[in-house]
Parts: structure tokens; sequence; C-alpha cells
């Protein structure tokens, strides 16, 4: 017999309700349950952070927490960072400083810069390599992930903070365009 649970997950600002197995990750109700595919699994056992986004604010590996814990949590995933089809500006580092190739990694390492970028607007590089070093990405050799980084904190002739563009956006600004089932209704509050 199953053990479902129904729980109410709010997602870059959209409350979600969803019915869900008390075994399920919080990675699979995100990409399958609510169409959050812009989160990806890798290794599915707590080492690569592909799977990583907020709770709470907080850097959480989505293959290694269940759905259920993220009952009355706000979570942000990768497709939460752009505002209205404009990347935001750790985004547009990740791009300008080529801190991606195939970019399997990417949402993962974004959603962690942007957990570091929030505490720490100004971390030093040796931070900055620290908290990446925890994310593995096969590709870039992670020179231009910690060029974008440091970029997007204000350093290296970069651009602006990450967090001034989030403070710019309005509630509704990150209601809007976040959500890939809003235009079907599924799940829709
Ligand atoms: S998929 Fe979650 S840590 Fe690798
Ligand atoms: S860009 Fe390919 S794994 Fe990181």
């Amino acid at each position: 017999m199953k053990d479902i649970h129904s729980v109410r997950i709010t997602v870059n600002g959209r409350l979600h309700e969803v019915d869900v197995e008390s075994r399920r990750t919080l990675a699979d109700v995100l990409r399958h349950d609510l169409g959050y595919t812009g989160t990806h699994l890798g290794c599915e056992h707590g080492i690569c952070g592909a799977c990583t986004v907020l709770v709470d604010g907080l850097a959480v590996r989505s293959c290694l927490a269940f759905g259920v814990q993220a009952d009355g949590r706000e979570i942000e995933t990768v497709e939460g960072l752009e505002s209205n089809g404009q990347l935001n500006p750790l985004q547009e580092a990740f791009s300008a400083h080529h801190a991606l190739q195939c970019g399997f990694c990417t949402p993962g390492f974004l959603m962690l810069a942007t957990a570091l970028l929030r505490e720490k607007l100004d971390p030093t590089e040796e931070e900055v390599r620290e908290v990446m070093s925890s994310n593995l990405c096969r590709c870039t050799g992670y020179q231009g992930i910690v060029e974008a980084v440091l970029a997007a904190a204000g350093k290296n002739g970069g651009t602006e903070a990450v967090d001034s563009a989030v403070s710019q956006e309005t509630s509704e600004d990150r209601v809007e365009g976040v959500s890939p089932l809003r235009e079907a209704g599924d799940h829709a509050q």
C-alpha cells in the first residue's frame, strides 16, 4: 500500500498542492510532478550537486530530500532566476565567462552560487572556490565558474550583485513565468 501525503509547496513564488508518496524525493516531485525540469539529476546520491535547489533560502540536494519534507516550505529552482525572459546577473556572468559547456551541472551551480551570494555579497576567491567545490562539473575545469561567481559579486569588472536584481523583483514578477505547468493549469492555485 502506498503512503501518500498531500503537501503544499511554494516553488519560485507559486503555491502547489500535490499528493506525494512518502519515499518520493524532492527532485522527483519538482521534475515529474510539478514540471520543474530545470533541476537536473546526476548521481542521485548526494555527490554531484546537480540537483541543488534552495529550500527556505538554503542550498539543498534535492535528491537527498523527500518531497514531504518540503511541505510548507519555499523552494527556489533555476527556473526562478530569470525575470520576464531576462537572465539575472549571475546567469549573464556564467554566459560571459564561459562557465558552462554541456550545461548539465549549471542549474546546481547557479543555485549554489545564489545561496552563497545572498549570504555573502563580497566573497573572496578562496571562499567561492571552496563553496563551488561541493558540486561536480566534468566540463569546465571550474575556472570559468569561479570567475563568473566573482563577476556576479561585482569583482573582476563583473556585473552587479545577484541580490540587487533579486531585490528589484516584485513578488508578482517572481510568480510570473516561473511555473512550467502554469499554461496547462496543472497544480495552479
Ligand atoms: S543528483 Fe543529487 S547530488 Fe547528484
Ligand atoms: S558544464 Fe558539463 S558537467 Fe558542467
